[in-house]
């Protein structure tokens, strides 16, 4: 592949994708398109300032005539859509803009895409979509949807849209639903960069309900391995799973993070619990390690420590995406919880 398109490149996962991609394959570009949220960041692409390879365009996956002008501008030989809102605190708060994004703007995607015959098509997906498992079991991709949260909600009305316009048309589409994500440049309205961020400055950390809800963590670079490897060797039509093999309670994740930071468990709060909250995820991988020969990578004790050691390094990071707007939302979020 010579001429990729990315969707939301300046978030998180996405701007690792690009990041990790450009820097293996030689003759890859990429065009990102991003409509630069709170989320969306060009300081977590200000390496690549002076690639030749790398390509910006701001907008709205869900403007089809922005969308339609970038197809018209560029022949992709790839899609890789990870444009969403991505918070199921925020979905709690107002799932409109989930709603227009994660829904409308793949429909936007797939039409612009199947009308320009891209000849490959790739929706990063989330094992959310499965629902929550009880004490036992795995996510397969045969796992029944059942979406819980609206940020879940979307993401799994997106994948029938995709399902079905590969059913439908033939449209060339692949899924990959992979579990939850740590790593570098994390916003910090999740778990561990809020945590992590909270701590280096003695401030309480909000553990949801008990902390006895599971999560499987995978680090970043894994993820993104994963995409590169179902575009370039999965089937259309079909899913693929990512997870870490590492599950973890909230709660001993957050005591694994105050010992490692050499902090008090008294600065725990434990807060109001999420409303709907998911009590276990955990993904079965073995279809993509199969089928796709990826597997993951990196330890969870490697891969935290230098999560932590990348935030520790990179405080004017913190304080630009940490400023009025993130300020308000935390107010908003965890104002009531915190005092309670
Ligand atoms: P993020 O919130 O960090 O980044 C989202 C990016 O999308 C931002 O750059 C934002 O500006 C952009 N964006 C939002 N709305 C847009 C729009 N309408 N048009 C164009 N760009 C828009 O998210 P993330 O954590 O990097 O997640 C990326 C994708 O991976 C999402 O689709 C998410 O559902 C999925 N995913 C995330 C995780 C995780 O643990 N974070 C796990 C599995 C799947
Ligand atoms: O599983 C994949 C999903 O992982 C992705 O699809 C989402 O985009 C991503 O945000 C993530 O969703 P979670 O809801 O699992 O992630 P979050 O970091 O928000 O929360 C992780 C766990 O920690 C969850 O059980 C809720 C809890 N939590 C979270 C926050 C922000 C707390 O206890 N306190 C908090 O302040």
């Amino acid at each position: 592949m010579r001429l990729i398109l990315v969707t939301g490149g300046c978030g998180f996962i996405g701007s690792e994708f690009i990041r990790q991609q450009l820097a293996t394959n030689p003759g890859l570009t990429i065009v990102n398109l991003d409509k630069l949220t709170y989320a969306g960041n060009p300081e977590n692409l200000t390496q690549l300032a002076n690639e030749p390879r790398y390509i910006f365009r701001q907008a709205d996956i869900a403007d089809p005539d922005a969308v339609a002008a970038l197809f018209q501008e560029f022949a992709f030989d790839a899609v890789v859509n990870f444009a969403a809102e991505s918070h199921v605190d925020r979905s709690l708060l107002d799932s409109g803009p989930f709603v227009t994004t994660n829904i409308v703007g793949t429909q936007v995607l797939l039409d612009a895409a199947r009308r320009s015959k891209t000849p490959r098509y790739l929706q990063v997906s989330t094992d959310e979509v499965y629902g929550s498992l009880g004490a036992t079991g795995l996510f397969t991709e045969e796992t029944p949807l059942a979406p819980n949260s609206p940020y879940s909600a979307s993401k799994a009305a997106a994948d029938m849209l995709v399902r079905s316009y590969n059913h439908s048309f033939g449209f060339p589409a692949i899924i990959t639903r992979c579990s939850n994500n740590y790593g570098p440049y994390q916003f910090p309205e999740k778990l561990l960069p809020l945590f992590i961020t909270n701590l280096f400055n003695d401030q309480q950390v909000p553990v949801y309900g008990t902390g006895q809800n599971v999560r499987d963590w995978i680090h970043v670079a894994d993820h993104c391995r994963g995409i590169a490897a179902a575009l370039e060797k999965g089937t259309p039509g079909e899913v693929y799973n990512f997870g870490g093999r590492c599950e973890k309670t909230n709660l001993d994740l957050t005591f694994l993070l105050l010992d490692l930071l050499e902090k008090p468990r008294s600065l725990i709060r434990y807060v109001a619990d999420r409303p709907g909250h998911d009590l276990r995820y955990a993904i079965d991988c073995a279809k993509a390690e199969r089928e796709l020969g990826w597997t993951p990578q990196v330890t969870f004790e490697q891969g935290l420590a230098d999560t932590i050691a990348w935030y520790r390094a990179n405080g004017e990071w913190i304080d630009h995406v940490k400023s009025g707007a993130y300020r308000e939302y935390y107010t908003r979020q965890y104002g009531d919880r915190l005092k309670g």
